[in-house]
C-alpha cells in the first residue's frame, strides 16, 4: 500500500473508496416454489411509473441492484457504513426473505441497504424528491452521509425532500437503515399475516424496501398530495395539498381523451367542489375513468378519477350497499397478495394483474385486500378493470396492544385512508379482522370508525370483519367456514346473528381445499405438514368444484331469502401451507371449472336482482323459485 505519503484525513476516504471487499454479486435464490414470472424479473424490476394518481414527467427509478449488510443490532445505527461497499448485492424492491431478493434471508431485523445515484444537472433549480413506495418497518434514510428522513410503518409511501442533500450532476450515496421486528422483540405493530413463526395461515415475513424507490424533480412550490373523489352527480371534491401550505391558486381540468370537459380554479390546501355535466359513471360493468390535470404555478401533475357514489340505503325493507344509488350484490375473494418468489412483492406488474384479470373473467366484482396494502398500480388496475376493493387495515399480532401501540395503530390507519382514498375502486375500509389486536374492553372500533368517516365520508366502514361485533360501522359481518351464513337469522360460534340495522355481509366463507403434487406446492416441510389444518380437503378437482357449487348455491339461497348483500370467498390463491385457492400458489394450476364458476357467480347476481320482484313473479310455471 502507498499510505505512507497520505495524510490522516485521506486515509479513511481511501479505505472507503477501494479497500473494502466488493459485495457478493446479485443472483436470485431458487424459492421453494417459482412462478411463470420469476425469470422475467431480471435486475430492473418494476420499471413502471409508480404513482398514477400524481404523475410528473421528470423522474428516474432507483429500483435495481443495491447492496445489503445485516446490521445485527440497533446500535449499528450510530455507526453508518458511509462510503463502504456492503456485503451482498440485493434486488430492490424485494422482501429480504424472498428468493428474488438474492438473499432469501431469515431474521433480518436490522439491515443496511445502499445504492448510488446521479441527479441530472438540469434539475439544478428544482426540488429533488426521493420517494419510497413502502419499507417494512422503519426506515432511516441517509443521503451523502447525512440523515435525511425517518419513516415508521411497513405499508405506506413516503417522500424525502432530498434537494439540500444531493450533488447535482454528480454521484450520490443513498444508505437506508431498516428495522423490522415483525412479531419478535415483543413488538405489537401492524404486520398482517407476516410472522417469524410460520404456521398454516401465518406466513413468511417481509423485511426491507419492498416497493419501488424513485426520484423526481418538482418546481420549488409543488403539489405534495391530491385528494380527489367524484360522484354520480358529476360533483368533483378536491384538496390539492401544496408544499408551502400557502393556499396558492390551482387549476383542475377534467379531460375526456384530448378534450377538456371541465376546468375549475380554486386555492390549494382548501377543500373545494365543482360539477361536470353528462359524465359516464364508473361501475364494475363500465369502469369509465377521466384524466385530470392539476396545475399549481409551474407544477403540473396528471391524475385520474371515476365518477361513482357508494352509499347505503333501505331497499324493500333491507339495508343495502348502494352503487350509484342502486343495490348490487358484491362478490369478491379474500386476496392475500403473497407470492412464492417475491413474498409481498409481486414478481412483475403482469403477474399482479393476472390474478385480478382471472377474478374479473370469472365474474367477481370485488376483492377484499386482506390485511395488506399493495402498491398504487394494483389499485389502478382495479380502477381500470372495474373491481371493487374492500381495503383491510393490516392487523396487529393476536394480542391486545398497550396504549402507545394502539395509538400507533390508529395513526397508521389514518395514513392508510389518506394514501388510498382517491381510488374509485375502493368501496369500504376494514379496521379489525377477527378480533386480531382488537381491544375488547373499550371497543376502540367506534372511535376509529368515526375518524375514518371524517377523513373519508365517501365510503362505507366495515369496523369489525368477523367475531367480536359490538354494533360499530356499516356492516353486520359473519365469518363462517365452509358454509355461508350471510345476512341470516342463524349463526354459530364467534359470529353474531344478522343485525337488520346494518348491511349483511359474509366477510369470509369457502376455504375448501384440495392438495396438489409437490410441483405446485410451497416446498417447505413445516408448511406441508399443516396442509391437513385446511377446513376441508377434497380428494379431486371434480369434488372441489362439486363442493364449490354446493356452497355457492347455499349463498344464492341466502341472497334470495335473507338479507345477504355481499360475500367474500376464501381465497384467490393458495398461500404456503394453505391449499384453498381458486388457483395454486404458483398460479400454474387453476382449480376452478371456469364455466361452472361463471354460471354460479352470475346466478348470485340474478338472485339479488330478483329481490326486486314479488314472490309471485319469482315462482316459475313449475312452482319452484327460479333465480
Ligand atoms: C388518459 O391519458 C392517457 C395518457 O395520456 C391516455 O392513454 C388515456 O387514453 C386517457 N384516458 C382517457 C379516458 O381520456
Ligand atoms: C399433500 O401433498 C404433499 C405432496 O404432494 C404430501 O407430501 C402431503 O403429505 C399431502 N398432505 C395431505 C394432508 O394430504
Amino acid at each position: 500500500m502507498c499510505s505512507a505519503s497520505l495524510g490522516r484525513a485521506v486515509l479513511p476516504l481511501l479505505a472507503l473508496a477501494g479497500l473494502t471487499a466488493a459485495a457478493t454479486p446479485y443472483a436470485p435464490q431458487p424459492p421453494p416454489l417459482s412462478t411463470d414470472w420469476t425469470e422475467d424479473v431480471g435486475t430492473h424490476p418494476w420499471p413502471e411509473y409508480p404513482r398514477p394518481q400524481l404523475q410528473r414527467s421528470q423522474w428516474q427509478t432507483l429500483n435495481g441492484v443495491w447492496e445489503y449488510r445485516n446490521a445485527e443490532s440497533a446500535a449499528a445505527l450510530a455507526v453508518p457504513p458511509f462510503g463502504e461497499s456492503l456485503d451482498t448485492e440485493v434486488l430492490v424492491p424485494s422482501c429480504l426473505e424472498s428468493g428474488l431478493s438474492g438473499l432469501q434471508a431469515q431474521n433480518t431485523i436490522y439491515s443496511w441497504l445502499s445504492t448510488h445515484f446521479s441527479v441530472p444537472d438540469d434539475w439544478q433549480d428544482q426540488r429533488v424528491l426521493l420517494n419510497f413506495g413502502a419499507v417494512d418497518y422503519e426506515a432511516t434514510v441517509f443521503i451523502n452521509g447525512e440523515r435525511a428522513a425517518f419513516n415508521r410503518g411497513g405499508y405506506f409511501e413516503f417522500t424525502v425532500d432530498a434537494t439540500d442533500f444531493v450533488n447535482f450532476g454528480d454521484d450520490n450515496e443513498l444508505l437506508v437503515f431498516v428495522y423490522d421486528p415483525t412479531d419478535g422483540e415483543d413488538a405489537v405493530i401492524p404486520i398482517g399475516k407476516q410472522t417469524l413463526n410460520q404456521r398454516h395461515i401465518f406466513y413468511t415475513p417481509c423485511s426491507g424496501i419492498w416497493q419501488s424507490v424513485w426520484l423526481e424533480s418538482a418546481p420549488k412550490e409543488y403539489i405534495t398530495k391530491l385528494d380527489l373523489t367524484a360522484d354520480m352527480n358529476g360533483e368533483v371534491t378536491v384538496i390539492v395539498h401544496s408544499a408551502s401550505g400557502n393556499g396558492d391558486s390551482v387549476e383542475v381540468k377534467v379531460e375526456n381523451g384530448d378534450e377538456t370537459i371541465a376546468s375549475h380554479t380554486a386555492n390549494a390546501d382548501e377543500h373545494f367542489t365543482f360539477t361536470v355535466d353528462d359524465v359516464k359513471l364508473w361501475s364494475p360493468d363500465s369502469p369509465n375513468l377521466y384524466n385530470i390535470t392539476v396545475t399549481l404555478g409551474d407544477d403540473e401533475i396528471r391524475s385520474y378519477t371515476g365518477f361513482r357514489t357508494i352509499s347505503k340505503g333501505t331497499v324493500d325493507g333491507i339495508v343495502r350497499p348502494l352503487v350509484n344509488g342502486e343495490f348490487r350484490f358484491l362478490f369478491g375473494t379474500l386476496d392475500q397478495g403473497f407470492w412464492p418468489d417475491g413474498i409481498y412483492t409481486p414478481p412483475t406488474r403482469e403477474a399482479m394483474v393476472y390474478d385480478l384479470q382471472l377474478l374479473k373473467d370469472l365474474g367477481f366484482n370485488m376483492v377484499r385486500k386482506h390485511i395488506k396494502v399493495e402498491n398504487a398500480l394494483f389499485y389502478r388496475a382495479c380502477d381500470e378493470l372495474g373491481l371493487f376493493v374492500i381495503q383491510d387495515m393490516p392487523s396487529l399480532p393476536l394480542v391486545e396492544p398497550n396504549a402507545d401501540q394502539q395509538a400507533e395503530f390508529a395513526r397508521q390507519l389514518e395514513v392508510l385512508v389518506n394514501q388510498l382514498k382517491s381510488h374509485p375502486s375502493i368501496m369500504s375500509w376494514v379496521i379489525y379482522n377477527e378480533g386480531w389486536g382488537q381491544i375488547l374492553s373499550t371497543n376502540p372500533e367506534f372511535d376509529l370508525t368515526d375518524r375514518i368517516r371524517e377523513l373519508d365520508p365517501t365510503r362505507l366502514v366495515n369496523s369489525v370483519t368477523g367475531w367480536y361485533d359490538h354494533g360499530a360501522g356499516d356492516y353486520s359481518d359473519n365469518h363462517h367456514y365452509a358454509n355461508p351464513q350471510c345476512g341470516t337469522p342463524f349463526y354459530s360460534s364467534l359470529s353474531s346473528p344478522y343485525d337488520p340495522e346494518r348491511i349483511g355481509i359474509q366477510g369470509e366463507f369457502g376455504g375448501i381445499g384440495h392438495n396438489v403434487s409437490i410441483e405446485n406446492l410451497w416446498n417447505v416441510q413445516a408448511a406441508i405438514d399443516t396442509i391437513d389444518e385446511t377446513y376441508e380437503l377434497d380428494a379431486t378437482l371434480e369434488v372441489w368444484n362439486y363442493r364449490s357449487r354446493t356452497l355457492l348455491t347455499e349463498l344464492r339461497d341466502q341472497i334470495s331469502r335473507f338479507a345477504c348483500s355481499a360475500a367474500i370467498w376464501t381465497q384467490t390463491t393458495d398461500v404456503e401451507g394453505e391449499v384453498n385457492g381458486l388457483m395454486t400458489y404458483d398460479r400454474r394450476l387453476k382449480r376452478v371449472d371456469e364455466q361452472q364458476w361463471k354460471d354460479d357467480i352470475e346466478s348470485l347476481y340474478r338472485a339479488a336482482r330478483g329481490r326486486g320482484e314479488t314472490p309471485d313473479e319469482r315462482v316459475s310455471d313449475r312452482g319452484v323459485l327460479r333465480y
